[in-house]
């Protein structure tokens, strides 16, 4: 078998590869739309561990490999012993012996990359303090359903209003990948640090796409295919409210003023949860121009492309011959324990 591969970078995955990714992602969305979802996982496990709340990266991986004929199981948070009585080691090689593959939310980055260290199974990055992999696969295969009429990917231009969170880190990373033109808009102190941008600048070197940080939003959403924002502070960050709220309100909310400054084709996005009225208005989130809930939808059916691209191919197949041997070999054990099973004759 070769080396594991996990999904906790899309750094890791080169532009043909996250092609061929988005291209099965779009095959299985249509199998599931026909109602012909095929079970390419039976039998599979998926172990879901997480130390943060979620609802869509829960509910999309649960459900995907339940509609792949697997079966996943929710480690909530708190409620398994990593961290507290037992080393993530410990936890990753227990796991790996159970489940065929891991998806995990975790507070620490090097938790997710500790756990791919350790785990002889594939580990899915299901978020983290940096980078959220799994949202930006889906954003961008989106993004290639909702383009405007005859542009190429290459062509695209998306630009980031807000903070530079996990989300933003990992569009800059897999926009500039894929060659499209990426723009953070964001008061200077906000903007992507420099360990992102100059895996961009890398990136553009090879994909000839564009990247750029500025505090300029006007100029920003101008030439904007897709308007992207995120929540401007998360668990943790409440001291920092007021700070953040000056710092963004009012040049930097999406709102029907800063829309009708980009051109009329432009989509609106959000990986959701939103903070409605905050950094988004309703009135910008529930427009025609709002992609949100497609954008929510199709993490079902990237996490059905992640789970059959890393799963499917590490699966055994026994023969028919072999199944009906192991089945006849059992059968055949338990009809002479029968007895003892049931506890008849116990205690005679
Ligand atoms: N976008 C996203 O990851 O949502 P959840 O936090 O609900 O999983």
């Amino acid at each position: 078998m070769n080396p594991i591969r996990h999904f906790i970078d899309t750094q890791d995955f080169s532009k043909d590869e996250l092609l061929t990714l988005m291209s099965l992602i779009g095959q299985l969305k249509e199998a599931d739309a026909a109602g012909a979802c095929p079970k390419l996982l039976e039998g599979a496990s998926l172990g879901m561990l997480f130390e943060e709340p979620s609802t869509r990266t829960r509910v999309s991986f649960e459900v995907a490999m339940t509609k792949l004929g697997g079966h996943a199981l929710y480690l909530k948070p708190g409620e398994i012993h990593l961290g507290q009585r037992e080393s993530l080691n410990d936890t990753a090689d227990v796991l790996e012996r159970m489940v065929d593959v891991i998806e995990a939310r975790t507070l620490k980055h090097s938790t997710v990359t500790g756990l791919a260290r350790q785990a002889d199974v594939p580990v899915i990055n299901g978020l983290t303090d940096y980078n959220h992999p799994t949202q930006v696969l889906c954003d961008v295969f989106t993004m290639m359903e909702h383009a405007p009429a005859g542009k190429r990917l290459e062509d695209v231009r998306v630009t980031f209003v807000g903070d530079a969170t996990n989300v933003c880190n990992s569009l800059a990373a897999i926009c500039t990948r894929m060659g499209m033109h990426f723009t953070h808009a964001a008061p200077k102190r906000y903007q992507i640090g420099e360990q992102v941008r100059a895996l961009a600048e890398e990136n553009c070197k090879l994909s000839g796409g564009s990247w750029t940080a500025t505090d300029d939003v006007n100029a920003a959403v101008r030439e904007a295919d897709f308007l992207y924002t995120d929540l401007w502070w998360w668990v943790g960050q409440e001291s920092e409210i007021p700070e953040r709220s000056r710092a963004f309100m009012p040049d930097y909310q999406l709102n029907r003023a800063l829309l009708s400054k980009a051109p009329a084709h432009c989509r609106v996005m959000h990986c959701l949860p939103a903070s409605r009225g905050v950094e988004a208005t309703d009135e910008v989130l529930d427009s025609p121009q709002s992609i949100i809930f497609d954008q929510a939808e199709n993490r079902l059916h990237t996490e059905k492309g992640l789970l059959v691209w890393f799963v499917y191919p590490r699966l055994k197949r026994p023969s028919e011959a072999l199944k009906a041997h192991y089945r006849g070999q059992l059968e055949s054990f338990m009809s002479r324990t029968s007895e003892l099973a049931l506890g008849e004759g116990h205690g005679r």
